[in-house]
């Protein structure tokens, strides 16, 4: 196995990106016209933003791109007037080969708003030479003068049936059997992120030949959901020391962490009720003692005394 999976199946042409249909849509019009404005790209990590950054720039500048294209960082640790020395030395320099130039600014959001002042200053100063490709999170922490200068694209979670097909395309490239109940447990917990669900299947995968729920299980800290059920089925029968006993093996056999536990839990109980399984009273009391557990510890209480009291709490 030579590299990691995300880089090798990280795809290089906006017609092999997955999912994001309207925006590679969008971008291809611009590849066609050999122009383009400045462009925002928001979205949660993992679903394919940098990708089609790069794709597009392969594909607008043509085989010159390496020598057009510049990447930075915005929280470069070096700081923000790094970022812009090396954004002004490359706007200097006029296209070769290419129409024009590209910047693409990573993790724009966490710029302060004085960093996005001369951002946005530097990105008039060069429109003739350069169009730059911003990349965010939330483009609500981004300054309206930045945002009302690009071509916003905001990129959705991918969908299961995405990343579900997307596995499978790399088992079968890389002979790995998978069976479904393991690539929905990978579906599952990558919410949408696809970077997340393509190195949980390597993770999986160089522990053996076939990757099913349990190879998943043994390289993810999460716990199984039947266990977090069993847990709570317990402790609403009354069984404080049995639901006590799944809390202790997950915490310790699994590795989970308090945090992802009352995330589970919350999980396990707001689908009970959905499904009219739950009291919506029963609910509300819970919740609010879950409320209180997740907040005690993030604060740095003890994850263990917690979640026990949280559990006395379903008796
Ligand atoms: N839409 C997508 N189609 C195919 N692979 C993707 C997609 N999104 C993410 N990936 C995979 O996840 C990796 C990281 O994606 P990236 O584009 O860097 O995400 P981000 O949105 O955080 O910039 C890629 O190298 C690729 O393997
Ligand atoms: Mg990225």
């Amino acid at each position: 196995m030579s590299g990691p999976w995300v880089e090798k199946y990280r795809p290089q042409k906006l017609e092999d990106i997955v999912g994001q249909k309207q925006i590679v849509t969008r971008l291809e019009k611009y590849v066609g016209e050999q122009s383009m404005p400045n462009l925002m790209f928001t979205g949660p990590a993992g679903v394919g933003k940098t990708t089609t950054a790069l794709a597009l720039v392969k594909s607008i500048l043509g085989e010159y791109w390496r020598q057009n294209f510049l990447e930075l960082n915005a929280s470069d640790a070096r700081g923000i007037d790094t970022v812009r020395d090396r954004i002004k030395n490359f706007c200097r320099l006029k296209p070769v080969g290419a129409p024009f130039r590209i910047i693409f600014l990573d993790e724009v959001d966490n710029m302060t708003k004085d960093a996005q002042h001369a951002l946005r200053r530097e990105m008039e100063m060069y429109t003739k030479t350069a169009s730059f490709i911003l990349s965010c999170n939330y483009s609500s922490k981004i300054i309206d003068p930045i945002q009302s200068r690009c071509a916003i694209f905001r990129f959705a979670p991918l969908k299961g049936e995405e990343i579900k097909e997307r596995l499978q395309f790399i088992c079968e490239n890389e002979g790995f059997e998978a069976d479904d109940k393991g690539l929905e447990t990978i579906v599952y917990f990558a919410e949408g992120d696809m970077r997340k669900a393509v190195n949980v299947l390597q993770a999986a995968a160089s522990e053996g030949e076939t990757i099913t729920e349990e190879s998943i299980y043994e390289v993810i800290s999460k716990a199984k959901p039947q266990d977090i059920g069993n847990m709570i089925n317990k402790a609403l029968m009354g069984d404080f020391m049995g639901a006590r006993n799944i809390l202790r093996e997950t915490m310790v056999l699994q590795g989970t962490s308090g945090e992802d536990m009352v995330t589970q839990i919350y999980q396990d109980v707001s689908k009970r009720v959905i499904d009219g399984k739950m009291d919506a009273s029963i609910y509300m009391d819970l919740i609010e003692a879950i409320a209180e557990c997740d907040f005690r510890i993030r604060e740095g209480a003890n994850p263990r005394i917690q979640l026990e009291a949280l559990l006395t709490q379903f008796l």
